[in-house]
């Protein structure tokens, strides 16, 4: 029987994840025979490290396959803790660290465990599209604070002076920075960590990209303020998105708090994944420097290939695997301009506009996928930019309204 009322105003509120519906796009196009080159994911092409695979196919082999801790088996957070030190000689508890099936839900929890309605949470603009949700979805008040061009593509105390109310709860920051690829000086992170604590402000440190990056260690939050709050996880480092495998850092106030959520809506993290993620702390570093390595070597590529487009790319990309090219001097309209990439160039991007107001006219480049898939992207993009300013006739529009420079 059909009720008389549909879903709820909160999941009506919440907008689609772009990347996401760009992939089910293309992969309806696959199934209709198109090839297409995948640059939208944030998804490393790399494979897990040959060892963790084993210790999961081993954990399973083994009866794995059980319920564990809500908070993670305790195994894997020490061996959380002690990476701290090793890597930042930073000191851990493991009692404050929370483990769960990779850093989304971890950054859901984290939103329904410090905010209330109406709570507002600053979070950077151009950002990681979901932050917004995270907050929308525990009735909080996402605020998108300039960390735009004008400041050099970085969360500024400027800019945060200008956007924090009486409401203010938490601020989130993110380097190496999806979806520019800007990595913060250790400077700025002892900054954006001062400023919060001076305010009495949750600080969430969003360090899923460590690793991955031109510096040899980025710095933790941790470093600067023991009590700032640390998500991260297994998802991009250790080549493991599948795995569903993250952790976060709290203060010993919110590991109860967390635990119930835990308990309640997700119980645990798979089991198997929390044994494999134990070995790929312990083994999976090289593997992350030369995954970091390659990574390099295909940002270059898209570079040389962006200014052949003559698309800029908005600030200094040094990590992760994303640059955000500036495409206003083609098109306005990022998601129409994507679709159309998609459909007639067979080159699958992610729309500026998915990451806040401050990246339309852009586009997402994610070079998780070999030099030869990249530079063959470049070439589908130029034949196709080349082909709808012919059909324009030089007028400077296509069909789509897309308009088209001549180059
Ligand atoms: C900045 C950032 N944070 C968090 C995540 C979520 O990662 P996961 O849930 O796989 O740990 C992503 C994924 O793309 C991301 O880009």
């Amino acid at each position: 029987m059909r009720r008389g009322f549909g879903p709820s105003r909160r999941a009506e509120e919440i907008p689609p994840f772009l990347a996401m519906d760009i992939l089910a796009r293309a992969r309806r196009l696959e199934e209709q025979g198109r090839s297409i080159i995948h640059l939208e994911v944030g998804d490393p092409d790399f494979p897990s490290p040959p060892d963790v695979v084993e210790a999961g196919r081993r954990a399973l082999a083994e009866g794995r396959t059980h319920y564990t801790e809500a908070l993670g088996i305790p195994r894997l957070r020490e061996a959380i803790a002690r990476r701290y030190f090793t890597l930042h000689g930073v000191e851990v508890s493991p009692e404050r660290i929370v483990v769960g099936s990779g850093s989304s839900p971890l950054l859901t929890m984290l939103a329904l465990a410090i905010l209330d309605p109406g709570d507002e949470v600053l979070v950077p603009d151009p950002g990681y599209s979901c932050y917004p949700n995270y907050v929308r979805a525990a009735g909080g008040v996402p605020v998108q604070v300039d960390a735009g061009e004008a400041f050099g593509y970085r969360l500024s105390v400027e800019a945060l002076e200008r956007a924090v109310t009486n409401r203010t709860k938490a601020l989130i920051v993110n380097s190496p920075a999806n979806p520019t690829g800007v990595v913060y000086h250790p400077d700025e992170v002892r900054q954006l960590t001062a400023w919060a604590a001076e305010r009495g402000l949750w600080l969430i440190s969003d360090e899923i990209y460590h690793g991955l990056s031109d510096r040899p260690v980025e710095p933790t939050a941790l470093r600067f303020d023991p009590d700032a709050i640390v998500v991260d996880g297994f998802s991009k480092r250790f080549a493991m998105t599948g795995w569903r495998l993250g952790w976060c850092v709290v203060p010993e106030e919110l590991v109860r708090p967390l635990m119930k959520l835990q308990q309640n809506l997700m119980v645990c993290a798979p089991a198997a994944a929390q044994e494999a993620g134990i070995v790929a702390l312990e083994q999976g570093e090289g593997h992350t420097r030369a995954m970091a390595e390659e990574l390099r070597r295909r940002r270059r590529t898209l570079l040389a290939g962006l200014e052949r487009l003559g698309w800029r790319v908005a600030g200094r990309p040094e990590g992760a695997f994303y640059v955000l090219a500036d495409v206003r001097s083609v098109a306005t309209d990022s998601r129409r301009f994507a679709i159309q990439l998609l459909d007639h160039a067979g080159v699958a991007l992610t729309p500026g506009i998915d990451f806040g107001p401050r990246a339309e006219g852009h586009l997402r480049f994610s070079y998780a996928a070999p030099v030869a898939a990249i530079e063959e992207a470049i070439d589908r993009i130029h034949a196709f930019l080349q082909g709808a300013q012919a059909a324009a006739g030089g007028a400077g529009e296509t069909a789509g309204r897309t308009r088209v420079a001549p180059k």
